[in-house]
């Protein structure tokens, strides 16, 4: 293990991914996904001037800046993770059901309210799913939320509440006033051992983006870059390719990104244990402000990935230009990815690492587009609407 110092802070862990125990999909997410309303699959670019740049054989951005209606690939897991426990309840079969058999569960189960704890995307996730099912929904999101995630998400129809602390706690009272008032929690993250399956459930729902991925790239990546908060995509991303690669099929080296002042996933792996940290909201990659990995993604994470990279803001920006000049709009927690595949190409350890050379071919997931408009125009010089006139995926 060597830590690596500079503008980022690194992690290089001697892993084998394959001693990862990662239970069989029993059920594929994409099958509800594919019959949700405005459903297609995100596109996958290549950037070759960056690969040329970098010295890489390849570089691809999957695009979830829309995905399903709304501006971050998070409603997958939240959908998913409703669908499950509302089948459930109404005593339905979840095999083979989607959106129709969904809506005829809900009704039957009449009034109920989903809440949630966000940094912005999984809570309008969330809140977009009760409105399809004609559920109410009460969202807690951290003090310092910008407002224009706090409107997007009332824009769903939800009451919106901000509560005085950081994420970590705005979880802990979303939990515990759900239990209080009879609402259903739809948490993205498990502190703990308690109330796991529905964070678990949502984990699962991310699978949707690296099985169209599969089919979109012509031969596997070597290297895939994964920013994370709680960790729970980043797990997802690991999970798939684990099964997809079942037997003696190469695995690609799994990194994870994080900002600088929020890097709970490098310091447990640095400790050995999932360790919480005292994360404010300092960094502009809001999706990423979380002080404690979720318990039922660290385990897969702490046993695959290679690297585990934490990024200044600055670099996040620099990526949403990157991206921007290619036509990509990137949020700054879209765009984490890539700002960790800048500062590892930069970084010779780290580089040679994760062979970063012209065999390479690297997958960066660009997770949300322009959730701060206002933001987004002051970093990029651009509004989103000028970078990319037409959200709808190509
Ligand atoms: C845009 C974006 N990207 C990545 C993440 C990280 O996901 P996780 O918290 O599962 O690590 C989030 C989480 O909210 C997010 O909003």
């Amino acid at each position: 293990m060597a830590a690596v110092t500079g503008a980022m802070r690194a992690l290089i862990v001697d892993t084998d991914a394959r001693r990862a125990e990662v239970p069989d999909a029993q059920l594929r997410p994409r099958d509800l996904h594919r019959t949700l309303p405005g459903y297609a699959p995100t596109p996958l670019h290549g950037l070759r001037d960056l690969a040329a740049e970098l010295g890489l054989g390849g570089v691809w951005v999957k695009d979830e800046s829309w995905r399903l209606d709304l501006p971050s690939f998070k409603i997958l897991g939240g959908s998913w993770a409703v669908h499950r426990l509302i089948l459930e309840q109404a005593g339905r079969p979840v095999a083979g059901a989607g959106m129709s058999e969904l809506l005829a569960a809900a009704a039957e189960l009449g009034e109920v309210t989903l809440t949630s704890a966000t940094d912005g995307n999984h809570g309008r996730g969330v809140a977009r799913t009760a409105r399809m099912l004609g559920f109410g929904a009460v969202i807690f999101v951290p003090e310092g939320t910008a407002q224009a995630r706090i409107d997007a998400i009332a824009g769903e129809g939800a009451e919106v509440v901000v509560h005085p602390g950081n994420y970590d706690r705005a979880v802990a009272r979303a939990t515990a006033e759900a239990k209080a008032h009879g609402r259903i929690a739809v948490a993205d993250v498990a502190l703990g051992d308690d109330d796991v399956q529905v964070p678990t459930w949502v984990m699962d729902g991310y699978d949707t983006i690296f099985d169209e991925a599969d089919e979109q790239l012509s031969a596997p990546p070597t290297v895939v870059l994964l920013q994370a908060g709680v960790g729970a995509f980043a797990a997802a991303g690991i999970r798939h390719y684990l099964r997809a690669a079942a037997g003696s099929a190469p695995l690609p080296r799994f990194v994870t990104v994080e900002p600088l002042s929020a890097d709970c996933l490098r310091v447990s792996a640095e400790a050995g244990e999932l360790t919480t940290i005292d994360a404010g909201h300092e960094s502009i990659m809001a999706g990423l402000n979380c002080g404690t990995p979720s318990s039922v993604a660290w385990p897969t994470i702490q046993a695959a990935t290679t690297a585990y990279l934490a990024v200044p803001d600055e670099l996040a920006r620099e990526a949403m230009r990157r991206l921007a000049e290619v036509g990509i709009v990137a949020g700054e927690s879209g765009a984490a990815g890539l700002a960790g595949l800048l500062a590892a190409a930069d970084d010779p350890e780290v580089r040679a690492e994760l062979a970063l050379d012209a065999d390479a071919r690297v997958l960066v997931v660009n997770t949300e587009g322009a959730t701060d408009p206002g933001a987004y125009e002051d970093i990029v010089g651009r509004r989103p609407e000028d970078v990319r006139p037409d959200p709808e995926p190509a």
